[in-house]
């Protein structure tokens, strides 16, 4: 039996009706969206604007048109930033920010454009304290960026409370909402989000190739465009269309995918995210009760918090043992069947906090909505007996 515990890199498996959607497509429509006159564009069209509409509401958006497709979430993060961005601008994150966060950032500044802050997260809870945001808050700060759950520690920012401040100091509110969206109630407007970011091939069970940016209406006023080009609209015109979707969309769609992506959220909203929360809730106390249950395990780490609340169904755990995580989830896979994924995970400043940066990081296992509390127990068992054989040797 081989069980995937690796859905922060990409979920799995996918809702069956999420393959019928695609199949469909590939056997019957075939066409680009918005470029024909002919039945098959037009179905192709309505199918993504379905998408949009059932994203917006998943999101609580206040319109359809302000959901943009990307081909990822580092896509959309870095139209976020890239567009939102002017010399001599500021912008504040965190320590356990994600390279797709911190690469533009870091770009950004050593081509002299920007200067920006990293604001230290509590290594137990994986959070940053919201008045250490406020108190890096200077006169040139036009942007706070950040994670909503980490995908290192699975601690879970306060995005209410660093919305606020954002608002009390007129910045924009970018979130990057990659581990959240789609295991996590999310409301953009309640939570005075400007610019959310979040991947398609995640939470939201589309499949990879998708991602999308909402864009609050009258932001797109302050957002540049970053890539320009055909749109199958205002084609008589040699400068990118100014209305939304169109002015943030150059080039054609990955229908496909967004129509993959399209069953993934319709999957979730028929659910109801509140549920698929209560589900990945359970997982969570299954997996902390469980691992405590193999009493104090020598050599053992669960990094981020031991809580249920404030946390994302995503675990990092080392065995001193193993001084490179990598021999640990071999282990895994080999002997028990577990995919887990060993390594940095694309957050060099989440190890640097949990310490595990000079070890080459942690394991990390990540839960989506077809696991079983039975399947996080075996985990959390397989990790017991390999505790218990490393302190036999
Ligand atoms: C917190 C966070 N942000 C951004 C990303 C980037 O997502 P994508 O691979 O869709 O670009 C990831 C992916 O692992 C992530 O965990």
């Amino acid at each position: 039996m081989r069980t995937y515990f690796d859905n922060a890199a990409t979920s799995f498996p996918k809702p069956p009706s999420v393959q019928q959607a695609m199949a469909r497509y590939a056997t019957e429509l075939g066409a680009s969206p918005g470029r024909g006159a002919y039945a098959e564009s037009r179905e192709s069209d309505r199918l993504l604007q379905r998408c949009r509409r059932r994203i917006n509401t998943l999101i609580h958006g206040e319109s359809t048109d302000h959901v943009i497709f990307t081909l990822n979430c580092t896509d959309a993060l870095n139209l976020a930033i890239r567009g939102a961005v002017r010399p001599g601008d500021h912008v504040i994150t965190t320590e356990c920010d994600h390279n797709s966060i911190l690469r533009p950032l870091n770009r950004l500044q050593k081509d002299g454009v920007i200067t920006f802050t990293r604001v230290a997260v509590d290594p137990a809870s994986g959070r940053a304290d919201p008045e250490d945001i406020r108190r890096a808050i200077t006169p040139a700060t036009r942007m706070i960026a950040l994670l909503h759950g980490s995908n290192v520690t699975g601690g879970m920012q306060d995005l209410a409370a660093i919305g606020r401040i954002a608002r009390e100091h007129d910045l924009l509110y970018l979130v990057d909402a990659a581990q959240t969206l789609g295991h996590h109630p999310m409301d953009v407007q309640e939570l005075g989000i400007d610019l959310l970011a979040a991947p398609g091939h995640k939470g939201l069970l589309g499949p990879l190739g998708t991602g999308l940016l909402y864009i609050r209406p009258g932001v797109e006023k302050h957002l540049d465009t970053v890539r320009e080009g055909g749109t199958g609209s205002l084609s008589e015109r040699d400068v990118q269309p100014d209305f939304m979707p169109d002015r943030f969309e150059a080039g054609s769609h990955n229908t496909i995918g967004l129509i993959g992506l399209s069953a993934g959220v319709e999957w979730i909203l028929e659910r109801g995210v509140e549920s698929i929360r209560k589900h990945e809730s359970a997982l969570i106390a299954t997996m902390i009760e469980s691992l405590t249950e193999w009493g104090d395990m020598p050599g053992f780490t669960l990094h981020g918090p031991a809580t249920v609340k404030h946390r994302c169904g995503v675990f990092s755990i080392t065995i001193d043992r193993f001084d490179d995580p990598t021999p640990l989830a071999t282990l895994l896979e080999t002997d028990y069947g577990l995919l887990t994924r060993p390594g940095l995970h694309c957050a060099p400043g989440a190890h640097r906090t949990l310490g595990t940066l000079e070890r080459g990081g942690t394991v990390r296992f990540s839960f989506g909505p077809f696991l079983s509390t039975q399947d996080v127990k075996y985990a959390a068992d397989a990790i017991g007996q390999i505790c218990l054989q490393a302190s036999a040797v």
